[in-house]
């Protein structure tokens, strides 16, 4: 029995959700713990594309999904992403679908803030999704927010709402410079939300303990990424949850012994979507290769994601923030034509070299990435299964990316769709060993 963490190493975008969505055939449960709508998680199977923002991606594979209480959910959102799953086919009845009683909620206040909020600050701004994620964990953490429990008791929910109303409407109006908020208007539209909602609303703590006591297996779906995380990522281009496997825990109400392996998604370059530090950023023709040959645009907002080389100082980085036990390398079909590729292993500073991530923007200003240059690949290797059969250059860059990390290379991913994989180990599969 495993129960398997999957985490973003980088940026966001790495290609969680094709990997959860690949892993969810060995679980029973798939759970997301932190993060809303800012994430998507794409998911190609049989050709055809799927993009989840709430519902964990283990859905499409038929398994128990729940959304923990660490996430902070939009309902109009939720119940449009029902609507589409079940329009597609895929059962997110409640025996499906669980959500935490105790996730909080994303309120129309919350978008207009973030929205408002970025408009103001022009040059300055992080390059949110507007999705109201920061505003609703700010009321998390001030303790004004409403939460699944609050939602679903009408007299409950119309009290919170109008207590907070006033105050949201003067911060909108008098300081943002924005529409301000009817109150019955969120009432009438979030309670019929609330009604079609409520039979999913449970304790997901108590699940899952009786999940993992009977044996069940646990895959836990990380949204965003390592270095988007609130605490140790590129503060303050950040999103407003912690990211890395330690959230795992409280944003699913289970205790850390229960958690058997953290696998570390590593898309084979990096991306990233909004503003912020990006030490090893491509602005010439090899970027645009890469963003054009891996499509990178945003799940979310259709943003153009900002492309760069692989970034070792990043992922080290990762590794022991996160303890990772696997990695799974992804889009290393996009790298194939290219002469010669890129690894930055550290970054000159001042004269030195570092290979630490520094939490100073300034630093990270001033960084130059140090390269390490590897032969590149010409064939196409989106059609191979085995590592065996890879052209000698793609595995030598992959057994120099497990080298330079320190930890094994489980997974590696040739392809969107949902069979174009490599297993070299399988953590959830105990039958899989590595040969
Ligand atoms: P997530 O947020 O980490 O789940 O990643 P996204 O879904 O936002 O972005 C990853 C994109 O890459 C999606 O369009 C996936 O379909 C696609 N993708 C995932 N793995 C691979 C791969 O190995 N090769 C290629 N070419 N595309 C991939
Ligand atoms: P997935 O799960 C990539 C980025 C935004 C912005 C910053 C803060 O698909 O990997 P927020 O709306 O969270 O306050 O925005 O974080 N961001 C993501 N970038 N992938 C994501 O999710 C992201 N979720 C947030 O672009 O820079
Ligand atoms: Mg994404």
């Amino acid at each position: 029995m495993a129960n398997i963490v999957i985490i973003g190493t980088q940026w966001g975008d790495e290609g969680k959700g094709k990997i959860v969505d690949f892993l969810a055939e060995f679980a029973d449960c798939v759970v997301r713990f932190q993060g809303g709508n800012n994430a998507g998680h794409t998911m190609v199977i049989d050709g055809e594309q799927f993009i989840s923002h709430l519902v964990p991606s283990g859905i499409l594979q038929g398994k128990t999904c729940y959304i923990g209480n660490g996430m902070v959910v939009d309902p109009e959102v939720l119940v449009e992403e029902i609507e589409y799953l079940e329009s597609k086919g895929i059962d997110c009845g409640a025996e499906k679908l669980r959500i935490s009683e105790k996730a909080h909620i994303i309120m129309p206040y919350h978008k207009a803030i973030d929205i408002a909020r970025e408009k103001m600050k022009g040059g300055t701004k992080i390059g949110t999704t507007g999705r109201g994620i920061g505003p609703c964990y700010e009321d998390k953490a001030s303790r004004r927010g409403i939460r699944f429990v609050d939602l679903i008791d009408p007299v409950d929910f119309r009290e919170k709402v109008e207590k907070v109303v006033e105050e949201k409407n003067f911060y909108l109006k008098e300081f943002l410079k924005a529409d301000s908020i009817d109150a019955e208007e969120i009432i009438e539209v979030y309670s019929r939300k609330a009604s079609q909602l409520a039979p999913h609303v449970e304790n997901i703590s108590v699940s899952l303990y009786n999940s993992i006591r009977s044996g069940q297996q646990v895959l836990f779906e990380g949204a965003q990424g390592t270095h988007l995380d609130i605490d140790h990522g590129t503060y303050p281009f950040v999103t407003s949850s912690n990211t890395v496997s330690g959230n795992t825990t409280c944003g699913s109400g289970i205790g850390p012994k229960e958690i058997d392996g953290v696998l570390g998604i590593v898309k084979a370059y990096t991306t990233r979507v909004g503003e912020g530090p990006f030490p090893a950023e491509l602005f010439d023709e090899t970027g645009d290769f890469i963003q054009k040959k891996g499509v990178e645009f945003g799940a979310t907002t259709g943003r153009k994601r900002r492309c760069g080389w692989l970034d070792m100082v990043m992922l080290r980085n990762s590794v022991r923030l996160n303890g990772l036990t696997g990695l799974v390398i992804t889009k290393l079909d996009v790298l194939g034509e290219l002469e010669s590729i890129n690894i930055c292993t550290g970054y000159e500073f001042e004269g030195s070299v570092m290979d630490h991530f520094s939490a100073s923007l300034k630093v990270l200003a001033g960084c130059k990435p140090v390269y390490e240059t590897m032969p590149g690949w010409s064939e196409d290797i989106s059609g191979i299964r085995s590592f065996d059969e890879l052209p000698e250059t793609t595995k030598q860059y992959l057994k120099r990316l497990e080298e330079l990390a320190e930890v094994p290379i489980d997974i590696v991913s040739v392809g969107p769709g949902r069979d174009e994989t490599i297993i070299l180990n399988n953590q959830m599969d105990n039958q899989l060993g590595k040969e």
